[in-house]
């Protein structure tokens, strides 16, 4: 009797323990926003996070924003960096809705930690200039997008100055970004003749007046186009030229399908202007309808759903501190599975280790705040002394680990040589410990155990060499290689690799984890080598399910 008794209290436990983790499992957005520098993704992250409450004025959220003055002022970008930490993830509520917004650097150089980041969110929102259209870097952060199916909203900016035609825009989105994109809101003009936007989906009018103070956006229903209080609101030419619009766009595209958006295969799009709190609550509230719970991801042992009760996530970013005093650092792990908490025991799986933390932190704007439980969905800080590189899985006893934080190939290469051979432990430590943070990626080149550094842009090297220099007290110089990319190999027949590995020595580098690496020095050559070992696969990231080359 008493046994049933305790058995029962146990089962109700459990079965409240799974509703809470459903409840706020449902409740939660993971996401980032992306864009080209200068198309509006800091004024906007600072516009939705008005809206969520989580900060009370423009202005107040340094994004992770590198300033263009910044790449001739090294302590600058330190600086700034050091900020970004705080504003690295930005978890608010709005309407009920946890939102978890993970900011990405806007600089090219520090691409890589965008890519990262993107492994961590369940779905993204892209930001475009209305006068710039799609731009190179655009084209690169959708890639990464479409490697892992990302949904992804087109939200196009600025429309209170001269752009681009709609209809163009989305054809050129269409055409360079491979992805099907349905307009779900309209312009009525651009520019100084600006009026606002026709929500398709609520069939609601969205006026437009510049330098608005308020957050909201000013809203008239319209279910039926033809009302003639429309040619009141917009006046009769732009009014008929809405309708004609709209007709268009009603006749070209099917019903908007949510499936289709979560499958990563469609696009809807939004208008507004940031700057003017304009389009940003409708971008808010569509949204948190349509963007995806968190969701689950592949392991080495299948694929996990986030329901899963056991507890588990990845560690995608880490930060060190910016006093070389404390060479702790932070570690951003993403929880995918699970109720996450503070002082239990999870297991490290590429150390089989026990850790547990007592001063897990999760982000709120500005704050940082410890917390006693996280869930799915979320992203909390772990002060770390080294334990950890990206990529590390934790779990709750599982010894999967997770797929998909692939590195890409760097497009600069430089040797590391060392200034003081009395200080070589050190620098090999501190190089050890910054390519853990992803700061860059280490070959080394056999024989000799030459070290080859790869980023995507020289702002590293300078990184590198200052944080070598005052954390680590080694110094260094760097000299350059002429490399062109680096391809991680594969086959089904080893012998042709071997063969290949023996031929090309010169320009075999071990990655991280000892993988050979195919260092080629020019684009000529990769294709050489490419038509003379058809046996052999050369892949630009180490994830292999999703070639890029
Ligand atoms: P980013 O993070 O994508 O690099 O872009 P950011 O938000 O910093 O915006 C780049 C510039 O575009 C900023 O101007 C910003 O004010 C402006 N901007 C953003 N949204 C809109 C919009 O809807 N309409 C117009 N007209 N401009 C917009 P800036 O002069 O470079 O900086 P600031 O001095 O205004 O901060």
């Amino acid at each position: 009797m008493c046994v049933q008794r305790v058995l029962g209290t146990n089962q109700q436990q459990q079965s409240h323990f799974s509703m809470k983790l459903k409840e706020e499992l449902l409740r939660r957005r993971t996401f980032a926003v992306i864009s080209h520098p200068d198309a509006g993704k800091t004024t906007l992250t600072e516009k939705l996070l008005l809206f969520g409450g989580a900060i009370q004025t423009a202005g107040a959220v340094k994004s992770n924003k590198i300033t263009k003055t910044a790449t001739s002022d090294f302590m600058e970008i330190e600086k700034q960096r050091g900020i970004s930490v705080a504003t690295s993830v930005m978890g608010f509520e709005y309407k009920s809705i946890k939102i978890n917004l993970l900011d990405t650097p806007g600089h090219k150089d520090f691409a890589e930690d965008t890519y990262r980041t993107l492994t961590a969110v369940d779905s993204v929102i892209l930001v475009i200039d209305a006068a710039n259209g799609v731009e190179a870097q655009t084209e690169r952060l959708m890639e990464v997008c479409r490697m892992r199916d990302t949904p992804v909203i087109v939200f196009i900016n600025k429309m209170d100055r001269e752009g681009k035609d709609p209809f163009d825009l989305l054809d050129e989105l269409e055409t360079k970004l491979s992805i099907k994109v349905q307009p779900l809101s309209w312009p009525i003009n651009m520019g100084n003749r600006f009026k606002g936007v026709y929500n398709i989906l609520r069939r609601q009018l969205n006026l437009f007046s510049p330098n608005k103070t308020g957050i909201s956006d000013d809203l008239r229903s319209f279910s039926d186009l033809q009302d003639p209080a429309l040619d009141v609101e917009l006046g009769e030419r732009d009014a008929a030229q809405l309708r004609e619009d709209l007709d268009l766009i009603l006749g070209v595209y099917d019903p908007f399908s949510v499936e289709r958006y979560l499958s990563g295969a469609l696009a809807p799009v939004f208008f507004g202007s940031a700057v003017n709190n304009f389009g940003v609550q409708e971008l808010l509230d569509s949204f948190i309808e349509l963007a995806p719970t968190p969701r689950g991801r592949e392991s080495t042992e299948g694929f996990v759903e986030s329901q899963n009760e056991s507890f588990s996530g990845f560690i995608f970013k880490i930060h060190a501190n910016l006093d070389p005093r404390h060479r702790d650092r932070i570690a951003f792990l993403r929880i995918v599975s699970g109720t996450f908490n503070r002082h239990e025991f999870y297991t490290h799986v590429r150390q089989q280790k026990q850790m547990r933390f007592s001063n897990p932190t999760s982000f709120m704007a500005q704050d940082k705040e410890i917390i006693d439980q996280a869930f799915p969905g979320d992203v909390i800080g772990l002060y770390d002394s080294g334990n950890f590189k990206i990529g590390d899985t934790l779990t709750s006893g599982g010894s999967y680990y997770y797929k998909g934080i692939p590195s890409f190939s760097p497009e600069i290469f430089k040797e590391l040589i060392n200034l003081d051979p009395l200080k070589s432990k050190q620098l090999e430590k501190g190089i050890e410990q910054l390519t853990d943070e992803g700061v860059a990626q280490l070959f080394r080149l056999q024989p000799g155990n030459r070290k080859v550094i790869g980023t995507v842009g020289e702002l590293q090297f300078e990184v590198i060499q200052y944080r070598l220099e005052h954390e680590y007290k080694a110094a260094c110089r760097f000299q350059a290689m002429a490399f062109h990319k680096a391809c991680w190999m594969t086959t089904d027949q080893p012998s042709r690799l071997q063969e290949f590995l023996r031929r090309k020595a010169d320009n075999i580098g071990l990655d991280k984890d000892n993988n050979p690496v195919f260092l080629a020095p020019s684009g000529f050559l990769l294709n050489m080598a490419r038509q003379d070992y058809p046996e052999i696969v050369f892949h630009t990231t180490s994830d292999f399910k999703s070639v890029v080359s």
